[in-house]
């Protein structure tokens, strides 16, 4: 509270500022002074009543005020999510309690901070303490929306080339390893059947170990290659929401023209032409397929790696979704996910959060054109196997290089 008349001492003064330097041309200088005072002294007089009475306001309305409020106002960024809060509270499904309430505000990024601008829906009384400038999502949330920023990009690669279909994949910052793989093996053809397909490695901030000479080789990399896009937050595994939402900004920031995208985990074998062959037949707009789940139950055991608490996720199954090894969609869904994304709290499995985004949007995701497309466990090498699927898990011991050029050889798969 002891910031606010500073703040709008500043407000004031500017316009006095504004009277001195009027009344500087020629001699009428010193006339000009005593009315000078006088006009001060009357602002003075001013901003008093009005300080008087905008703490009245503030006190009586009990809202919290905080500098960071203001510099969100001013941003415009409060009014957009003013926008999404109060839209979300008209939405008719108020029953899903994984939709934003308005008060956790996890979705809103900037956290409890807009809760002073009155989209509150009664759960915070009046007479809450002053929020924290900054509430953690919690260990099943995390923080998105937020104002993320690239540190690597390739911003004209679609615009310039327009590919038909781009491959996303996800992978940490210090993993050279698993990029070459994939560069060297399904990554690396740039045309197939006669579309432009163009892969990208999605990388979050590496912190810790080796952190230091990293940001250097991925410059270096990146020059090589042109196909790293790094944004700024911390890249591990509770944090793939944050990668995926990041991504399909991405998207729909540099990519909107393209026809279909697919995130793919680096650990996964790709058939690109069967791939492109199920693409030219499929939806161009409102489409996501993968391997999809219907009715997966929610993991209640606090030692799974997927547990998710009653508090965060009610019910006791996930919508449909489409298991995160490898999806694909048009391009038309990304910004509507990241708008979706603002009313759904993001849970951190970052596939069932796509999923309960879709719900939000009312559309399911499709399932394949025919059983056998994506595989969740390994599908061992085999040759005529490998040439009906779409993408498989492969075991952590195989050579994928092997795999690849076995793959590749001319002749007949079966
Ligand atoms: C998108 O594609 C259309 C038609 O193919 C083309 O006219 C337009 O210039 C493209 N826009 C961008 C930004 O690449
Ligand atoms: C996830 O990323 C955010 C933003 O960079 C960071 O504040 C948070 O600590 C990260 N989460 C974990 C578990 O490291």
């Amino acid at each position: 509270m002891l910031e606010q008349p500073v703040l709008l001492l500043l407000h004031v003064s500017p316009p006095s500022q504004g009277l001195v330097d009027a009344g500087r041309p020629g001699d009428s200088r010193s006339r000009c002074s005593s009315s000078l005072r006088l006009c001060f002294c009357f602002i003075l007089v001013f901003a008093a009543v009005y300080l008087l009475l905008y703490n009245r306001n503030l006190s009586e309305s009990s809202t919290d005020w905080s500098p960071k409020w203001l510099l969100n106002f001013n941003s415009g960024k409060w009014l957009k999510q003013f926008k999404s809060l109060t839209q979300s509270q008209k939405s008719p499904n108020t029953t899903d309690p994984s939709r934003v309430t308005g008060s956790a505000g996890a979705a809103a990024g900037l956290t409890a901070d807009s809760s002073s601008s009155g989209t509150d829906q009664g759960t915070r009384s009046s007479s809450a303490p002053p929020p924290a400038p900054y509430v953690s999502p919690g260990p099943y949330l995390v923080e998105y929306p937020h104002q993320y920023h690239f540190t690597i990009n390739e911003p004209q690669t679609c615009a310039e080339q327009q590919p038909f279909l781009v491959l996303m994949v996800p992978v940490a910052p210090q993993n050279r390893a698993h990029r070459d793989i994939i560069r060297s093996t399904w990554g690396g053809d740039s045309s197939v059947l006669g579309k432009v397909v163009k892969l990208f490695f999605l990388l979050g901030l590496k912190t810790g170990e080796g952190a230091e000479q990293l940001p250097e080789q991925l410059l270096q990399e990146s020059k090589e290659h042109q196909d790293l896009i790094q944004s700024d937050f911390v890249d591990c595994y509770k944090n793939l929401t944050i990668k995926t939402m990041v991504m399909l900004e991405w998207l729909d920031t540099y990519c909107s023209n393209v026809s279909y995208a697919m995130k793919i985990d680096s650990d996964m074998f790709l058939n690109l032409p069967n791939l492109i062959n199920m693409l030219i037949n499929a939806p161009r707009t409102n489409y996501l397929t993968g391997l999809v789940a219907s009715g997966a139950a929610v993991l209640r055991d606090p030692s799974s790696k997927w547990y998710v608490p009653v508090e965060v996720h009610p019910r006791p199954q996930y919508p449909r979704y489409a298991l995160g090894l490898g999806y694909v969609l048009s391009l038309d869904l990304p910004r509507k996910l990241v708008e979706a994304a603002r009313d759904v709290r993001a849970l951190y499995i970052e596939d069932v959060y796509l999923g309960l985004c879709m719900q939000h949007l009312g559309i399911p995701p499709t399932d394949p054109p025919g059983p056998g497309y994506f595989h969740v466990f390994p599908v061992s090498y085999d040759r005529c196997a490998f040439s009906k699927l779409i993408a498989t898990t492969t075991h952590e011991n195989d050579d994928r290089t092997w795999m690849w050029t076995d793959f590749k050889k001319p002749g007949p798969f079966c």
